[in-house]
């Protein structure tokens, strides 16, 4: 099967699960919950959800440890939805669109979008815990949650966003630029990986060849990232395109230059897929992926 058709058909299995954790939109709190659903179900490429199911296939194919890390998957795809709406809001990257529609602020308002967020980030771990059969031992569960907490608070995406704002409109070394970016973005990318891995059982070993396969496309998720921001329209983006250079915003292409850039982001791809070489064909799926965020946008 092509990258293209596994990723379609992995993220409409995620998009039927999302909407059967996510309430509908009744009763008092349904303006809230439109809120939310508005933003969660207006596409995206779900890449996190579909790299921890991914991961997990990799190690151990059985049916159940798919279906008892579906709401680990859906939660990183609640998280990484509630990163996107309050990057957007007027105090952040100020953004007006987003997946294509308006941005959630703009179509519910400021108060009503940070709190979409907020439900999004809280709901996310009572989705990780919910009961349900099969589940995941809860040695795993307590792990994930650990693994979730850790990549989306301050020492993950949360820190990474504090350093992105923090340092616009300033000439950054390349040392920070990576932090930040490893921070704003690789982090939860990392925490999928993991989150499949702690799920599937990964011994010691596997873990770490995973772990370091996160870290490398996490990385490369964001240089590529800054790439589009900056040669894309916002029509092929379906968000504001030419918002990182309106902000000052620290980036590959600001400080390297496209081409420098281009090879930068080759380079975290190309280190992705060595770290997977104690794996046999089982990880194809995951190189594939790799090299699918290398030339997304092409
Ligand atoms: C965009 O993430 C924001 C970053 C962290 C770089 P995605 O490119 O995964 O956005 P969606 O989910 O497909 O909309
Ligand atoms: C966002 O980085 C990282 C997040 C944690 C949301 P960007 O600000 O570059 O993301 P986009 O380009 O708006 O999607
Ligand atoms: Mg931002
Ligand atoms: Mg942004
Ligand atoms: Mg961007």
């Amino acid at each position: 099967m092509d990258i293209k058709t596994y990723l379609r058909d992995q993220a409409a299995l995620v998009e039927v699960a999302m909407a059967r954790f996510m309430p509908p939109p009744d009763g008092p709190l349904a303006d809230h919950i439109e809120s939310m659903r508005y933003s969660l179900f207006a596409g995206g490429k779900r890449i996190r959800p579909i790299l921890c199911l991914t991961t997990a296939r990799a190690l151990n194919e059985a049916d159940d440890t798919q279906k008892a890390l579906l709401p680990t998957a859906c939660a990183l795809e609640y998280i990484h939805t509630y990163s996107l709406i309050h990057d957007d809001l007027p105090a952040m990257d100020n953004d007006s669109l987003r997946r294509g529609q308006p941005t959630n602020h703009v179509r519910f308002g400021e108060a009503q979008a940070i709190l979409a967020g907020d439900g999004l980030l809280t709901d996310a771990f009572a989705l990780v815990t919910r009961t349900q059969k099969p589940a995941l031992p809860l040695a795993a569960t307590l792990a994930i949650i650990q693994e979730i907490a850790n990549a989306a608070g301050s020492f993950g995406m949360v820190g990474g966003q504090a350093l992105d704002i923090a340092n616009e409109r300033r000439h950054i070394s390349l040392e920070l630029l990576q932090t930040i970016h490893r921070y704003k973005t690789g982090a939860l990318i990392r925490c999928a990986v993991r989150c499949g891995a702690i799920g599937a059982g990964a011994s010691a070993a596997q873990l770490a060849a995973l772990d370091a396969y996160g870290r490398h496309i996490g990385l490369g998720f964001q240089i590529v990232d800054d790439l589009l921001d900056s040669t894309s329209t916002s029509e092929q983006l379906g968000k504001s395109a030419g918002s990182d250079a309106k902000h000052g915003k620290a980036t590959y292409p600001a400080l390297f230059g496209i081409e420098e850039t281009r090879r930068l982001a080759q380079e975290a791809i190309d280190e992705a897929i060595a770290s997977l070489e104690i794996f046999d064909d089982k990880a194809d799926s995951l190189r594939d992926i790799a090299r699918y965020i290398f030339n997304r946008g092409k």
